[in-house]
């Protein structure tokens, strides 16, 4: 395996760039494309268009190495044997449907360069049946290169970690012979995974689509049932983290995923779930797949809860109330603003009159281009200077850290944890007021 496979990945965003940089990585030779200019020149500097941790460092050993080629120019995939689809596949406006222009434009791209034996692998996000229909596309337009579905199942914020080490591999090939050259080929690509004994499991399209939906809607509902304990919770005195620890000792239930707060955001699970809905619906079985709408319902209402909380806790009125937020990334070590909990809850407290100060270690920039409005301070101290309460929104390390003295140009002493994050027992030690969500 010394030069490795030649491989393409198609789009560049959070899944492409990590999944071409961790192939050069791997000893593949890689090219990437995306359509924008300006993303392929970050990267070819060696730079990552987002955070995330590690990235960076093995962007630039691997360009060194010569392994790893970025550029907006379709045709240079000419020579990749095998080529990745990693485009987005957002949510539709004013639908809950899996928007899929990209994945058909990116596959359309690609078919006039794709020379016999070659393989295109989807990667993206996909409504159940939409490799099929791609696998028709391919055998119409370059009848001697086949398609493989390899979903992807990396967090932000462990991405390299995930993409160079993964908890398994699931391929979705075609029947017969073009199903096990598929396999060969995504097995020489993997070498390395699959020496370290990561369980690798093959199985049709429609399967493979279905396991990255499902984990996705899963986890979801996991994080929805915590977060209904938690409303059962406030409505009777209960602790819902002392629950969570409880039930999560049970091996069977398990303690992680079950962190109640704010609830989920970012570019994956909420648009998952209601594609997922949406696609169940297309097929008749709207039914099945009912209880993610709640899922996502007992979700959005943690918001509201926040915001109410909020109110309360400031003697009923937000209008002209000085809020500091800390945390505004959807989760911690991440910049991603997308759907993020934290920024929706800090723009409705501002929409109530509430006179809001934002702060995030990594999501100042991303966040100001969504909402340019919030008033935007780099440092903890500068944030909540004046403020009559402290929200805590994402569970930054830092913010965990944090002590009353470190919030000492505060001008209230009203403290409200929106992750179960902080100690309450040291902030009310301190003579603070805290409140949290699903806690007395
Ligand atoms: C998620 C999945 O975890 C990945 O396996 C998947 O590959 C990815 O989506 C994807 O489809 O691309 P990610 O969006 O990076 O990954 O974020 P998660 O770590 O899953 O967190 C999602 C949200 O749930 C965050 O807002 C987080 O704060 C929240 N969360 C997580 C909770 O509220 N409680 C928890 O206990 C855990």
């Amino acid at each position: 395996m010394e030069f490795g496979v030649k491989i393409s990945v198609i789009g560049c965003g959070y899944l492409g760039a990590v999944h071409a940089a961790c192939m050069a990585e791997l000893g593949h030779e890689v090219i990437g494309v995306d359509v924008d200019q300006s993303k392929i020149d970050v990267l070819s500097d060696g730079r990552a268009p987002f955070f995330e941790p590690g990235l960076p460092e093995i962007l630039t050993s691997a360009i060194a190495t010569g392994r790893l080629r970025f550029t907006t120019d379709m045709s240079e995939v000419a020579d990749a044997e095998v080529h990745f689809v990693a485009v987005g596949t957002p949510q539709t406006k004013g639908s809950y449907a899996a928007d899929l222009t990209y994945v058909d434009a990116a596959v359309d791209a690609l078919i006039p360069h794709l020379a016999p034996g070659t393989l295109v692998v989807g990667k993206s996000t996909v409504p159940v049946g939409t490799a099929a229909r791609l696998a028709e596309k391919v055998a119409a337009g370059a009848p001697q290169a086949s398609l493989a579905w390899n979903p992807e199942f990396l967090r932000e914020g462990f991405a390299v970690q995930d993409t160079l080490g993964p908890d398994r591999l699931v391929y979705g090939v075609p029947a017969g012979d073009a199903g096990e050259r598929a396999t060969a080929q995504l097995d020489e690509i993997y070498a390395v995974a699959l020496a370290a004994d990561t369980p690798r499991i093959v199985m049709d399209y429609a399967t493979a689509e279905l396991v990255k939906v499902s984990a996705n809607a899963f986890l979801a509902t996991k994080i929805s049932f915590i977060n209904a304990m938690a409303e059962v919770a406030e409505a009777t005195g209960a602790d819902v983290t002392m629950l969570a620890d409880a039930i999560g000792h049970d091996v069977r239930i398990g303690r992680r995923f079950l962190n109640s707060g704010l609830g989920f955001g970012g570019g994956c699970l909420p648009k998952d779930i209601r594609a997922f809905r949406a696609r169940g619906e297309e097929l008749g079985l709207g039914e099945s797949l009912a209880f993610l709408g709640e899922v996502d319902a007992i979700n959005l209402r943690r918001r509201d809860r926040m915001v109410e909380l909020t109110r309360e806790s400031l003697g009923g009125s937000l209008k002209g109330k000085k809020i500091a937020v800390l945390g505004l990334a959807f989760k911690p070590d991440s910049d991603d603003v997308r759907d993020s909990p934290s920024l929706d809850v800090a723009a409705r407290l501002l929409a109530e009159g509430a006179l809001v100060t934002v702060t995030d270690p990594e999501a100042i920039e991303t966040a100001k281009r969504v909402h340019p409005e919030l008033a935007y301070e780099s440092t903890v101290s500068d944030t909540v200077a004046d403020a009559d309460a402290v929200l805590v929104l994402t569970e930054w390390k830092q913010y965990r850290a944090l002590t009353p003295e470190d919030l000492a140009g505060a001008a209230g002493t009203i403290i409200l944890d929106g992750r179960n994050c902080l100690d309450r027992d040291l902030w009310r030690g301190a003579g603070w007021t805290y409140a949290s969500l699903g806690r007395p």
